[in-house]
């Protein structure tokens, strides 16, 4: 399929900037562009008096003719934030805010442009995929992951994944087997790390998460590396040996052939998962990262359409506000005393299970004994104990501590216990 004018456009001045970028782009990244249409159309008459552009009911005068029960809940809102369409690439308000929380975190991302907006995290890491994975390309990635990365790399967008074992032998982050992986690629090689980890609750120490750039970084040497950091967990650390900090940090500038982005979002650390808002961050050259966010805007326009205004509004009231950090803490203990509870329980010597080092992040994983099937312990637990969690694969269950009471964490295991003993 021929290349549109405009996407050639901001392909040639991508390779001005870097090649590496848009040699790095899959087919559809290349094809993809935000068009002249109505929202841009609309964007530029922002200002002018009497305004015909877009298809968005107002008074006329930009404000909108909202409905009385929704208006009277959102009452307390300013109604054209709450109300009105978001920009493509998200409100201006919404992106300066998380970039300035990331800045915050880490210096190093002053060197980042703002960020895209996206209707949650998973959506962030199918637009970064959709630019750079295309069909029968290779993701790296750990044996232990979110299972709905298959749904993402491997139904929608026809790539295979070469996995590595998450943990060594020392029960540490494989960095060897991440370099071994990344080593049977040939030619650009594309590598997702999500820590704090769903489903293994690990987050790194941060001298593995040094190693770990250093694998990456040492990689770009000689070839492209598109690096997905799935940040989705981030914060969430319980444990002082492990690091609290995202791997995209280390990874920032650091060369033309690495190419790293940063997936988050509020959905867990601003425990706001029914607000559908995510964020995709560039880690290259800000005016190359400024064309990505345009090919970005043409896979919103044509998808989602566009992000969600009112819960980026609320994101922005809850970040500006100076109870937020406290507020943060509070959760992040809440969800510590379960962690700290879990341990305990998981510390007894149980024949039927072997425990993975858990750290952080919301679950922790169990290696079930041979003999034994985690999908049919998982219905045991559901018919005979009235229990649910996860089964991962054959062989593993998946507690998540984030939604048990304190009270309910002791009686888990031992429910599990009884359900792995009859069988
Ligand atoms: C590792 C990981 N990444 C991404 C997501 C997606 O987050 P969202 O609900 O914001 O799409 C999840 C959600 O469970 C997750 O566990």
């Amino acid at each position: 399929m021929s290349i549109h004018p405009e996407a050639q456009e901001r392909n040639d001045r991508l390779k001005a900037i870097n090649p590496a970028i848009l040699e790095a782009l899959s087919p559809l990244g290349r094809r993809s562009f935000f068009p002249k249409g109505i929202p841009y159309q609309a964007g530029q008459s922002k200002g002018c008096k009497i305004n015909a552009t877009i298809g968005q009911i107002t008074d006329g005068e930009g404000n909108p003719l909202p409905l009385a029960p929704m208006a009277e809940k959102l009452a307390s809102l300013n109604p054209k934030d709450a109300f009105l369409y978001s920009p493509i690439q998200g409100r201006e308000q919404s992106r300066k805010a998380w970039h300035a929380k990331l800045v915050k975190e880490d210096a190093r991302v002053e060197a980042v442009g703002l960020p895209v907006a996206s209707a949650g995290i998973c959506h962030a890491i199918t637009m970064g995929a959709e630019l750079f994975f295309g069909k029968g390309d290779t993701l790296v990635l750990a044996d232990l992951y979110w299972d709905n990365y298959e749904q993402i790399f491997n139904i929608r967008l026809e790539g295979d994944f070469k996995r590595f074992p998450f943990y060594n032998e020392a029960l540490g982050f494989n960095v060897e087997g991440l370099k071994r992986a990344i080593a049977e690629v040939q030619g650009k090689v594309q590598v997702l790390l999500n820590f704090p980890s769903n489903p293994s609750g690990y987050s790194p120490t941060p001298a593995e998460m040094q190693a770990i750039a250093q694998v990456l970084i040492e990689a770009a040497k000689d070839r492209t590396v598109v690096v997905y950091c799935d940040d989705a967990y981030h914060g969430l650390v319980f444990d002082k040996a492990a690091t609290p900090k995202s791997l995209f940090f280390e990874l920032i500038n650091k060369s033309p052939n690495l190419i790293p982005l940063k997936c988050d979002g509020v959905t867990k650390e601003l425990s706001f998962f029914g607000g559908r808002v995510g964020f995709l961050s560039f880690g290259v050259d800000k005016v190359a990262a400024e064309i990505l966010v345009d090919k970005c805007m043409g896979l919103i326009r044509s998808g989602i359409g566009s992000p969600v205004a009112l819960s980026q509004y609320l994101m922005e009231i809850e970040l500006a506000d100076e109870r937020h950090d406290a507020e943060f803490e509070k959760m992040r203990q809440v969800l510590g005393r379960r962690y700290d509870i879990l341990r305990k329980a998981l510390d007894r010597k149980v024949p039927h299970w072997t425990v993975y080092p858990f750290n952080a992040g919301c679950f922790c994983l169990l290696k079930l004994r041979p003999g034994l099937n985690a999908d049919a312990i998982r219905q045991k637990l559901i018919h005979e104990e009235s229990v649910g969690v996860v089964s991962h694969g054959d062989d593993y269950i998946r507690l998540a501590f984030c939604s048990m009471k304190e009270e309910a964490i002791e009686p888990l295991i031992e429910a599990l216990e009884r359900v792995c003993a009859r069988n």
